[in-house]
């Protein structure tokens, strides 16, 4: 049987040497992959209500999109810095090879909106931490964080677990 992991390819020494970069571009361009991964995130949250998902720049619009369109609910782009035109909040954070700072509108969430917070990979867990601060600072209510990718050996899913979050990953 083909699984999302199937779909997925590694590539070596990129952007950096030593760095084997998982690749979701073959699972997003796969018709069948594609929908998989999507049922797939969607899964745990069946009867769930959300108001918002919120996408981690840049493969997290692509899965965020089509999973707010699913949920009947709204999109919200965490952006990296000065992408977003409208007055933002901003969180910085390291990742496994660098340093960012991702920022939001600051009138993107309503306080009490119950959201859904989606990325392609979770490694250190960095980016998401930033996130959910974002999310946090703007009241929202943060039901599941979920991805694609789990790479456990950087932290990330654990990270996470210990301020509260409910991590969903389709593979490791
Ligand atoms: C990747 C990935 C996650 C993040 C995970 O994005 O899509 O957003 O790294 O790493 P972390 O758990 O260690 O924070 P990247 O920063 O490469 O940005 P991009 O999607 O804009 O290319
Ligand atoms: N983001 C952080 N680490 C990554 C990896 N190993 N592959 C793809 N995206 C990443």
């Amino acid at each position: 049987m083909t699984t999302v992991r199937d779909y997925i390819r590694t590539i070596a020494d990129f952007p950096h040497e030593g760095i084997m970069f998982r690749d979701v571009t073959t699972l997003f361009a796969d018709p069948r992959g594609f929908r998989m991964a999507i049922d797939q995130l969607l899964h745990p949250y069946a009867g769930t209500r959300f108001d918002t998902v919120v996408g981690l720049e840049a493969r997290g619009f692509i899965l965020g999109g089509a999973v707010a369109h699913q949920l009947s609910a709204g999109f919200v782009p965490v952006r990296k810095k000065g992408k977003l035109p409208g007055a933002v909040i901003s969180e910085s954070y390291t990742l496994e090879y660098g340093e960012a700072v991702v920022e939001v509108h600051d009138d993107a969430i309503t306080p009490g909106d119950r959201i859904l917070l989606v990325d392609d990979l979770l490694a250190t867990g960095g980016t998401a931490e930033a996130g959910i601060r974002l999310m946090e600072r703007l009241g929202a209510e943060i039901i599941g964080c979920a991805f694609i990718i789990d790479l456990p050996d950087l932290g990330g899913r654990t990270r996470l677990e210990a301020l509260g979050m409910d991590v969903h990953a389709l593979c490791s």
